[in-house]
């Protein structure tokens, strides 16, 4: 196959757009269509603060890569979760993103939840019912609290995470098997700060599959973690990502497209506003995101939880 642009041999088929490219035109297109995205979508301005939240993986770094080279400024943020597995997971993936900062030259700011909170991960997921097998749900309740509050704190403008097409599809097939009114009204590729202890999010990969973003790592000689986090295993996402991947195979673009018609679907008023009206939520007392849990929020009832135990 060649490529489109200057029929060389091309490195990547994209069979849902039917455009094969050569390296350099490949390496040209995304960061092209990632400010497409950025504008379509109004999710950023040059002039803004931008915090990329990375987390060592393919997705962040390459996206941290293509802002930087499209001039934005755009510092990054790691959460140690403190993860390890057998593998060290969480110090190899602070090792990629430190090394990706510096020879860039590159601000990257770590927080470490272990320093931070008193306690792991894995070990705040213990002192939950829920996280005592798998702690997927309070990892990522602690990550998106951690987030906002660095992003608002320090004063950034607007949050952003690597999300692909993969990772949303996924999410999305979730929620429409549940029909989960609320999470689809609010899955979006960039969502307002429609409280004051939130920050503006958006995700500008979300249109790129999983298999570009690895092409464009390895093209660019960026160095990532390649192993996925030691409790994904057995996840539904993971699970929901294999479905639509062999629906992928047979119907090329199928995946985008189901991602696409939401979108479209959403803004012409296919779901009703969320039960919880955002500015009826009240403001948890430590950290000032919102919450419906009572006085402090769940990441905060989690954590003081820690504080008293370790006490
Ligand atoms: P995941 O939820 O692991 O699929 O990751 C989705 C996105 O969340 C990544 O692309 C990153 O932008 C962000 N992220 C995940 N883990 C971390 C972390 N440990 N520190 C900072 N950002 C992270
Ligand atoms: Fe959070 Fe795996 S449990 S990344
Ligand atoms: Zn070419
Ligand atoms: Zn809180």
């Amino acid at each position: 196959m060649k490529c489109r642009k200057c029929s060389q041999k091309a490195v990547i088929n994209m069979r849902q757009h039917k455009l094969g490219l050569c390296k350099d035109h490949f390496l040209e297109w995304i960061p092209q269509q990632t400010q497409r995205f950025i504008e379509k979508y109004r999710m950023f301005t040059p002039e803004d603060n931008i915090l990329v939240a990375v987390s060592g993986g393919k997705d962040s770094l390459a996206l941290w890569d293509i802002l930087h080279r499209l001039e934005y400024k755009a510092d990054g943020l790691y959460i140690g979760l403190g993860i390890d597995g057998g593998s060290g997971y969480s110090d190899e993936s602070l090792r990629c993103s430190q090394q990706f900062a510096e020879v860039r030259g590159l601000k990257l700011i770590v927080v470490d939840v272990k320093e931070r909170y008193g306690s792991t991960i894995p070990e705040l997921a213990q002192k939950t019912a829920r996280g005592r097998d798998k702690p997927c749900s309070v990892c990522g309740l602690s990550k998106r609290n951690i987030m906002n509050r660095v992003a608002r704190q320090q004063g950034y403008d607007v949050l952003v995470t690597g999300h692909n097409l993969d990772d949303e599809a996924a999410v999305l097939f979730g929620n429409t098997l549940n029909w989960l009114g609320g999470y689809l009204q609010r899955q979006s590729p960039v969502l307002e700060a429609d409280h004051s202890g939130l920050v503006r999010k958006a995700k500008p990969l979300c249109r790129f599959y999983e298999r570009e973003m690895a092409a464009y790592a390895l093209l660019r000689g960026i160095e990532y973690i390649y192993e996925e986090c030691p409790h994904s295993v057995g996840a539904k996402s993971i699970y929901y990502k294999e479905l639509l991947n062999r629906l992928e195979a047979d119907r090329p673009g199928a995946k985008l497209h189901f991602y696409l018609s939401f979108l479209q679907a959403k803004e012409n008023g296919l779901f009703a506003p969320p039960e919880i009206e955002t500015q009826d939520l009240k403001s948890c007392v430590s950290c000032g995101q919102p919450t419906t849990a009572g006085e402090l929020c769940s990441f905060c009832r989690l954590v003081e939880l820690d504080y008293a135990v370790s006490r």
